[in-house]
């Protein structure tokens, strides 16, 4: 019988336009981005990260995001919930423009990583994010607090500087929060930890846990969140994702491998297995790395069951 701590159900949100693309160094061209964000739109997500507004000196590879976003609006609006990443005020004045559901500034709890990121002190970043919620109008706003548990540079992050970051936030008033492992490298008692004090502190506030699978961590640590009682995750089709800015950052938890784990566990995701196996299939015979277990293991196999949609 299923443990009555876990969920009966979860809200995906797939990431692999955002935080996949980002890591690919090639350009991926915009029609494709496009038809890739089609096929995943169609596996039944119904909150998706479609690109970032950033400068694309630093990411060249979302330098297209206002026609990315132009595209998606014609087909999806109102049936798939649109976010964007942005780093700065800049940002949100050029996402803004393009009508998405969600704005998602990014800062990080180490000071270091968000140096190395946005290269401002958390303190300024969180300036900008007041700047952010002042112009920001009827669109939701989320934070994604980076290296919530672990840093590339300064390691373990102390529960209390996130409590302090979070605390910060939710005074500045936004619509949602997310907690990365931007890294992958926490373990499930660190990730047990912190999200035990952010409960103690925030009650059932539904945090978004963005749970990178550098280290293999990422399921274990889904494992752990759940069991808390968190049911939002992100993950990326492909398993595809990584800072460029987090040395080591490798990829995401995958969404075939997330949804394949929850439903087999009878919890729901609303998300059709088969069609994330073939929409990472999709971007893979496009040369793009997709590291999933599932994805990976069923490529090219004709007669693995996970490849007959
Ligand atoms: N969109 C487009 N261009 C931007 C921008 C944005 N959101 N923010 C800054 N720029 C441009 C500026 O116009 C300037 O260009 P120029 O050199 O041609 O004049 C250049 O970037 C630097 O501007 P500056 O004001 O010094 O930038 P900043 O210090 O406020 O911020 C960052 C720079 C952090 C915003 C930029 O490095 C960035 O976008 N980084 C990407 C972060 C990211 O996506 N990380 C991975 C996801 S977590
Ligand atoms: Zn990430």
């Amino acid at each position: 019988m299923m443990d009555m701590k876990i969920p009966r159900s979860v809200t995906i949100r797939e990431v692999c336009p955002r935080d996949g693309f980002q890591s690919v160094k090639e350009f991926i061209p915009t029609e494709d981005k496009v038809k890739f964000i089609d096929t995943l739109a169609e596996t039944g997500v119904s909150i998706m990260e479609v690109t970032s507004f950033v400068s694309p000196k630093a990411i060249p590879q979302m330098a297209d995001a206002a026609e990315v976003m132009q595209e998606f609006n014609k087909k999806w609006k109102g049936k798939v919930e649109s976010v964007v990443l942005i780093p700065n005020l800049r940002g949100a004045e050029n996402a803004l423009k393009t009508d998405p559901d969600w704005i998602n500034f990014v800062l990080s709890a180490s000071e270091a990583h968000n140096k190395a990121n946005t290269r401002r002190t958390v303190e300024k970043s969180l300036e900008e994010l007041r700047r952010v919620a002042a112009i920001k109008g009827d669109t939701k706003l989320c934070v994604s607090v980076a290296t919530a548990f672990e840093c590339p540079f300064d390691g373990a992050v102390d529960p209390e500087v996130v409590i302090k970051v979070l605390d910060a936030i939710f005074e500045i008033g936004v619509q949602g929060v997310t907690l990365a492992d931007t890294i992958g490298t926490a373990d499930p008692f660190e990730v047990t930890r912190t999200l035990s004090m952010v409960r103690g502190k925030y009650g059932d506030y539904p945090f978004y846990l963005h749970l990178h699978d550098t280290h293999g961590m990422a399921m274990v640590n889904t494992m752990a969140a759940l069991h808390l009682g968190f049911n939002c995750f992100d993950s990326a089709a492909g398993g595809l994702g990584g800072c460029p800015f987090a040395p080591g950052a490798a990829g995401n938890a995958a969404t075939e491998d997330l949804v394949n784990c929850l439903e087999r566990m009878g919890v729901n995701t609303g998300v059709d297995l088969l069609k994330t196996i073939s929409a990472a299939r999709n971007m893979e015979s496009y040369g793009l790395h997709v590291m999933s277990h599932l994805a990976a293991s069923s490529i090219g196999r004709k007669d693995s069951s996970c490849c007959q949609g």
